[in-house]
């Protein structure tokens, strides 16, 4: 099992993806959930700064996610919610939903059992190295610069630049000091920098790593 933590837009899917396919694993991306979660708060008006509401929200819903990494899926209620949860209101309310702490318990024990029930699975999120899975086999903490991060972003979904560079300096500034398992290297974890390496090179070097061969 491979944890992949990291800020927005250090290459975490990209490279967790391509790893998981290359590797024949599955592939769970945890930031989907919690994007999920806040999808359905935000689909009953319910206000995301609302913890109580938020949690029984969490509780209620039927959440599936698909972790084939050429098909992944998030589902809602049976309702695909893929494109939906990448949208602006999602992603402005998704850190204040995941910092509810019993959506991340309940959140937290799906991702173990999905974990418990994979071969082999490459897990992306904040808390995954940390919190979902100590005892990861590897664990990979992907960073990069703050202007490369914004500029892949901003570039994944057709959005301005200076709009998309302030988000993520507010959503890793909200992640990172959260008190329920913020966004944290773990102490073991391997750091990679990606502002200078292609996807292909990152990929490469976690198979070698995986390999025993670094
Ligand atoms: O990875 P992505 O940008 O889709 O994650 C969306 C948000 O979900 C993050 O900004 C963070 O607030 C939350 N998240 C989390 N723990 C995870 C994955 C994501 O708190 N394991």
């Amino acid at each position: 099992m491979v944890a992949v933590d990291g800020p927005s837009g250090s290459g975490k899917s990209t490279v967790s993806r391509r790893l998981a396919a290359a590797l024949g694993a599955q592939y769970l991306d945890t930031g989907a959930m919690y994007r999920a979660v806040t999808w359905a708060a935000l689909a009953s008006s319910i206000d995301p700064q609302d913890a109580e509401a938020i949690a029984k929200v969490a509780g209620e819903i039927d959440l599936e996610v698909g972790t084939d990494p050429d098909a992944p899926y998030t589902r809602v209620d049976g309702t695909p919610v893929d494109r939906a949860i990448r949208g602006p209101e999602v992603t402005g309310a998704v850190s204040a939903v995941a910092a509810v702490p019993w959506v991340r318990q309940l959140l937290v024990a799906q991702q173990r059992k999905i974990i418990g029930a994979a071969a082999r699975i490459v897990v992306e999120g904040r808390d995954i190295g940390t919190v979902v899975a100590p005892d990861a086999d590897l664990k990979v903490y992907l960073t990069a610069s703050a202007a490369a991060r914004a500029r892949r972003r901003s570039e994944e979904y057709a959005a301005d630049l200076s709009a998309t560079a302030a988000d993520l300096d507010r959503r890793d500034r909200f992640d990172s000091t959260r008190s329920a398992d913020p966004l944290q290297r773990a102490t073991d974890a391997v750091v990679l920098d990606t502002t200078e390496l292609g996807i292909d090179e990152v990929v490469a070097r976690l198979r070698a790593m995986l390999d025993g061969r670094v």
